[in-house]
């Protein structure tokens, strides 16, 4: 293909927005095409039919005798609730997840309120009001819960909070309006909340208040760069791919990296002090050796960089000066395709997943999530917005604020601590 390489255009994924129909005939970068894939207005993975599991009422963890039970009733509510959905509307290909938030709403965001209060009132009460922005609020379930959890608890710090949504799903955008109106306790919300139907990165406005930065499950699936090197030159080559005229899709690396990956490379060497994980981790005498057997690949494995999560944290440095980042993200993920941080790439369908194992198919059907190397991450953060920071686990930090009794089995296991032992937290401290 490498003369249809040559000939066809180089497109982003912002030029493709008002499209409606997947490209063809064009080149990319698979950061281009990752974001294309998830956010396409009309055909992206984001616009289509995802739909975040809610469990309905709380769950009572106190009257459960263990986690077996949990396990049990959740795949219960699971099923009710995509039978219900499926009542009005059959639908083979919904895409459908749950997040800490949702399964142990309200617990998880009293945590995390407990969490903002405790440290606004260090730190900026009576100076300032509390100012929460979230990214990507999902159903508005973390939202509500915070705003609850302040209202009851502290009506002072309340009088003070405002709560903005900053979230790029138009019909996300919607249900968090609706649950807003849903009853009179979330009404009474209303007049401190704003949801502002817009990606983060096309933010242009200077806060320059302190203000808390929410960011639940969402790094995840910030679009990333892939990289191979070549193992005896040890150069990088830039990951694109070629959609053809029938729209199947050839990967091909190419030496000139463009400027964002390449800023990418120098910070994170900079922060780490060349210290992070790297496909060509052999010596070198062992990869030349390697080179010359038969069959032996010309390049390394890929590293998938995330190049838009340090977009990310310009976007904090520039616009957000006084903001403190509280994030929570999986550091691993099981299935992922092959290479370094490489994400899982599954699709759901007859509510079962499928995973495949490139990221490089039919646009908009398939979620494309990475892990998140918290510890380069915490680096970089700490590099781009001069901030110092804190990572734990998702237990640590539940340990530290949640109130675990509520969350207990009568057996003594607790769910809220046990699940999600592969997410971790990130604050700015
Ligand atoms: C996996 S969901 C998590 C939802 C919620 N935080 C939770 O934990 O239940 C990811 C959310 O981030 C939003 N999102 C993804 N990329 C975004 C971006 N660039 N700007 C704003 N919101 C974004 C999605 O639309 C969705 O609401």
């Amino acid at each position: 293909m490498s003369g249809e390489y040559e000939k066809y255009p180089m497109v982003t994924a912002d030029q493709l927005k008002s499209r409606r129909e997947r490209p063809r005939r064009v080149k990319m970068l698979t950061r281009d095409f990752i974001e294309d894939s998830l956010y396409n207005p009309s055909y992206g993975y984001f616009s289509k039919q995802v739909v975040i599991f809610t469990p309905g009422e709380p769950f009572k963890f106190n009257a459960m005798q263990d986690e077996q039970e949990f396990h049990q009733l959740l795949g219960r509510r699971y099923t009710e609730f995509e039978d219900k959905l499926d009542e009005k509307q059959p639908n083979d290909t919904r895409q459908l997840w749950h997040t800490p938030t949702e399964l142990f709403r309200p617990y998880y965001g009293e945590a995390i309120a407990r969490y903002l209060v405790v440290n606004y009132k260090l730190s900026q009460y009576p100076y300032h009001d509390l100012i929460i922005y979230e990214m990507g609020a999902g159903n508005g379930t973390l939202m509500l819960n915070i705003l609850d959890y302040i209202r009851d608890t502290d009506p002072s710090v309340y009088d003070r909070t405002k709560f903005k949504i900053i979230e790029i799903s138009s019909n996300l955008a919607k249900l968090q309006a609706q649950q807003l109106l849903r009853n009179a306790d979330s009404k009474g919300h209303a007049s401190k909340v704003e949801i502002i139907n817009k990606s983060v990165f096309e933010w242009s406005q200077v806060v320059p208040e302190p203000c808390y930065f929410l960011a639940m499950e969402v790094f995840d699936n910030f679009a990333h760069d892939a990289i191979r090197y070549d193992p005896v030159t040890e150069e990088p080559l830039q990951g694109t791919v070629l959609i053809d005229s029938n729209g199947d899709f050839y990967d091909f690396y190419v030496p000139t990296i463009d400027p964002v990956a390449s800023r990418y490379l120098r910070v994170r060497h900079a922060a780490t002090a060349g210290r992070y994980p790297h496909p060509l981790s052999q010596s070198r005498i062992l990869r030349k050796l390697r080179t010359s057997l038969p069959f032996s690949p010309n390049l390394s494995d890929p590293e998938y960089i995330p190049t838009r999560l340090m977009q990310f944290f310009d976007v904090l440095e520039k616009y957000f000066p006084a903001h403190r980042l509280v994030t929570s993200d999986f550091h691993v993920l099981p299935d992922t395709i092959k290479g370094i941080n490489a994400p899982v790439v599954q699709t759901r369908y007859q509510r079962r997943t499928v995973p495949v194992s490139t990221p490089y198919v039919h646009q908009g059907y398939f979620d494309i999530l990475f892990p998140t190397d918290f510890h380069v991450m915490e680096l970089m953060y700490r590099a781009i917005t001069g901030k110092l920071t804190n990572a734990l686990s998702h237990e640590e930090f539940l340990r530290r604020w949640a109130y675990v009794e509520e969350t207990e089995t009568k057996n003594g296991e607790n769910p809220l601590l046990s699940w999600y032992k592969n997410a971790s937290v990130l604050t700015t401290v």
